[in-house]
């Protein structure tokens, strides 16, 4: 496949992108002496970059989204028909795929009932937030009013997503943030804060969760905002026993639990949502990354009947009901474009592949990790997974998070792009991420892991 665009066509696109862009989450220095990457079309698991360069992408347009890979040409004929139909009108009114989509998603949520369509993750998020200060204000005269999160969990980008954020690089120099949110510990084992392990260390994570509680007072707390498989903060996920204990904590103190699905909703580990696979019972699910894969931009907010009950009220009273708005929640492309994404997945059985594909890829890097003395840890579920890198294997000590960027860079050069924690706790910048589409193939997964094979040969022997 021919792709290279003319000189002249890239020169101009990349003279434009140096004098107008301003990319996402980069130093902008370096592009004073490099080129800024652009990638120009996708097939399936590969990119192509604008010299023509072919590279699998082993995660999913670099922040885990494109759950059923590039250039689905179905997806995009489903957002043509729609737009050219119906593409726009608040969602003060309904829409066909709008009803449709909540439909088909809320069969595979048991338990939830209610979907609010907004755009991004972080929206998303906000959205339950909202929910949770305006039923304390309306049904708990302004108590259970705070809202629990974790450390090195992520929630958004906004000013109070980020209040919610367990990744101090993530947050700093944006504050002040939002009063009420409260930080919990986090639960990966390989960084244990108690000498336990498995189920014992697992039921002690959750017990600091309740240890929380008891400080700030079960009056004080409405939620608790927590990601099924934290990403960001370095693919962790949860040890044995930790969700039940969080159910149990959660049901005795009235506390409502909102997962974060951002990242895992929609097949990525396996199942069509993370917390499935713990047997939790959420009152608030957000979704967003892989919903559409991509190809239209939405998210949504996912609540129980019990909860959306709370936002009935007396219709003559105007603050009575849940008073928010998102103008591209009414975009009708969202909902087109994830029903397709939807019957992509169950049309070509990708939830099986998810889970056969990510066992191949845990086992690939398990096997790495007895050659290669600098991963300390493995971890992951179906299709996403980190490998931790550490200096020393006896003191668990992180590789210094430039030696992690220099892997990826090599696999780069190879024509295979991986990830690395990026930007959020300050010292553990240092765990390899993985995240391929749910159509990977036992060579693309070897192929990927081969590269990182390269890679570690290179930059640590
Ligand atoms: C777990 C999680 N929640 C929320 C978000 C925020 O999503 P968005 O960037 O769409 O606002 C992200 C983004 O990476 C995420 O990883």
């Amino acid at each position: 496949m021919d792709l290279t665009l003319s000189p002249n066509d890239i020169s101009e696109v990349v003279e434009a992108d140096r004098a107008h862009l301003w990319h996402h989450l980069m130093q902008h220095k370096v592009l004073e002496t490099t080129d800024p990457r652009i990638i120009v079309e996708g097939r399936g698991m590969r990119v192509w970059d604008a010299g023509g360069k072919e590279h699998l992408d082993a995660v999913s347009g670099g922040v885990w989204t494109v759950n059923v890979g590039y250039g689905r040409v179905e997806i995009a004929d489903a957002v043509r028909d729609q737009l050219v139909k119906m593409n726009y009108f608040a969602q003060s009114a309904g829409s066909i795929p709008g009803s449709q989509f909540a439909h088909r998603l809320i069969e595979k949520m048991p338990g939830l009932s209610r979907v609010y369509y907004s755009n991004s993750g972080s929206e998303a998020n906000e959205k339950v937030f909202k929910m949770v200060r305006q039923i304390s204000h309306r049904h708990h005269g302004g108590r259970k009013s705070k809202i629990l999160f974790r450390e090195r969990d992520y929630h958004g980008t906004t000013i109070t997503t980020l209040s919610a954020g367990g990744q101090p690089q993530r947050g700093a120099q944006y504050g002040p943030y939002t009063p009420g949110f409260v930080e919990v510990p986090h639960c990966l084992e390989y960084r244990a804060q108690w000498d336990l392990s498995g189920e014992e260390y697992g039921r002690r994570a959750a017990d600091a969760i309740e240890e929380v509680i008891l400080r700030e007072g079960p009056d004080t707390i409405g939620a608790i905002c927590l990601e099924p498989v934290t990403a960001g903060g370095g693919v962790i996920t949860p040890p044995p026993g930790y969700w039940e204990r969080v159910q149990e904590i959660c049901s005795k103190y009235d506390i409502l639990i909102h997962i974060d699905e951002v990242v895992c909703g929609v097949g990525r580990t396996g199942t069509w949502f993370g917390y499935q696979n713990y047997g939790v019972k959420p009152d608030f699910v957000t979704m967003a990354k892989g919903v559409a894969s991509g190809y239209a931009a939405i998210s949504c907010t996912v609540t129980t009947e019990a909860v959306f009950e709370q936002f009935k009220d007396d219709p003559g009273d105007p603050l009575s009901y849940f008073r928010d708005i998102s103008t591209f929640g009414g975009c009708a492309a969202g909902p087109a474009a994830a029903l397709a994404n939807m019957k992509i997945i169950e049309d070509e059985g990708l939830l099986a592949n998810t889970l056969a594909r990510g066992e191949q890829l845990l086992a690939n890097l398990s096997t790495l990790a007895e050659k290669h003395r600098v991963i300390g840890d493995v971890r992951g579920k179906g299709l996403f997974c980190g490998a931790e890198l550490v200096a020393d294997r006896g003191t668990k000590e992180p590789v210094d998070e430039k030696l992690a960027q220099a892997v990826v860079a090599d696999c780069m050069a190879q024509g295979v792009i991986i990830g690395v924690t990026n930007r959020s706790l300050p010292g553990y910048n240092n765990t390899l991420c993985l995240s391929p589409a749910l159509i990977a193939t036992p060579d693309d997964i070897d192929e990927i892991t081969v590269a990182i094979d390269k890679a570690l040969t290179k930059v640590f022997q």
